[in-house]
């Protein structure tokens, strides 16, 4: 296939300020005189910021690396992961289409990418969530036909199973990657018939699956906050940790200027555990509440009997239940209860998964599987 740039492209390209620290530390790996080995990381990063690779992007990380653009543009363009195309918003979807899938059905899977993404591959669904494209073999052949959706692989699909795969992205899910036909891995369809005890210690997923299902960043893209920059070849520590500023944006903080006690909970959020009900800094300052938020109960710990699975619920993973539970919602009639000021509260709040609240409609389900109507 002819990679060509798009014709459409932005006036200009700069990496926000954690992805400029971090591409700045990458750079600091190599050896004086080599830093345009850095190439491919920064490029990649540039693409996780913007969705795909535009020409000002391209440009801008030559500029760092004090290359001609003309030789990022050839890295750009040579390798099928950098997108030189704008990308649907939610997850480009590749198709595999080398031999095994081929046999194997990979056509139906284009068939189902034509019909509800797009007729035509690198073009965006009319809703602007998804974008789709064939690609060479991506080493996942004894479990084919597969795809690449975000950072996992989705294999031994159908193309049944691809559409509901993409019905429930498009809902804000992010189904379990890995086999879809209920194999581990790559083990014979029928079962193990040899090296039967490795079958006795299994894991629920594979290392591959369990990995990415503890990530839970599928189709997430990395924005430079998640983790703090070290550079540990450089023997004196961290180039750059996140602000407390950038975290406190991330993360649900006890208001400012209210005591805390011992368990980190404010004197205003332990009124609320008898009530029910927490104030907004606006409340509590005897102001109008912040409009159309407001932060939701909290408990200490689980109640008698545990923590609910919140699992349970359609688009909640292992990455956010912990969230959940570190702000004090362990159960499912906590959520239930959510009015639509704590539900945008919450969905502003929990790191990585801004809007799943509303777009899971996360209520709904908790009162459906606690019988609250
Ligand atoms: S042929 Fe599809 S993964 Fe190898």
């Amino acid at each position: 296939m002819l990679r060509r740039l798009h014709h459409e492209q932005p006036e200009s390209f700069a990496f926000t300020p954690a992805n400029l620290d971090w591409a700045e530390a990458q750079i600091t790996k190599y050896p004086e005189g080599r830093q345009a080995s850095a190439i491919i990381p920064l490029l990649w990063r540039a693409q996780e910021q913007e969705g795909w690779l535009s020409k000002p992007a391209i440009e801008y990380v030559a500029d760092m690396l004090g290359l001609a653009h003309i030789r990022a543009l050839e890295v750009a363009t040579f390798y099928f992961m950098f997108q030189l195309l704008p990308t649907g918003s939610v997850a480009n979807i590749q198709i595999c289409g080398t031999t095994s899938c081929m046999i194997c059905g990979a056509e139906d899977l284009v068939a189902v990418c034509r019909d509800k993404i797009a007729a035509k591959p690198h073009t965006l669904s009319a809703d602007g969530k998804f974008t789709w494209e064939e690609v060479e073999c991506l080493g996942a052949c004894s479990n084919a036909p597969m795809a690449q959706i975000g950072k996992d692989y989705y294999e031994d699909l159908t193309a049944e199973k691809l559409s509901d795969l993409l019905d429930r992205l498009a809902a804000g899910e992010v189904p379990v990657p890995g086999p879809q036909n209920g194999r581990f891995s790559s083990e014979p369809l029928s079962g193990l018939v040899t090296l039967k005890e490795h079958d006795s210690g299994r894991t629920q997923y594979n290392a591959s699956v369990g990995l990415a299902v503890d990530l839970g960043d599928t189709v997430k893209r990395i924005d430079g906050t998640e983790v703090p920059i070290l550079t540990p070849w450089l023997q004196d520590g961290p180039v750059r940790t996140p602000t407390k500023e950038e975290i406190s944006e991330k993360e649900p903080r006890p208001a400012a200027g209210k005591p805390v006690d011992d368990s980190g909970v404010t004197e205003q959020e332990s009124t609320a555990e008898s009530t029910g009900k927490v104030e907004t800094d606006d409340e509590a300052a005897g102001g109008a509440p912040a409009e159309g938020h407001a932060k939701p109960g909290r408990l200490d710990a689980p109640r008698d009997g545990g923590a609910d699975d919140l699992k349970q619920l359609k688009g909640l993973g292992p990455k956010a239940e912990r969230q959940l539970n570190e702000m004090g919602i362990y159960h499912l009639d906590q959520i239930a209860s959510w009015t639509d000021a704590e539900v945008a509260w919450v969905d502003e709040n929990l790191t990585g998964f801004s809007g799943a609240v509303s777009r899971g409609d996360w209520v709904a389900q908790a009162r459906a599987l606690t019988g609250d109507a």
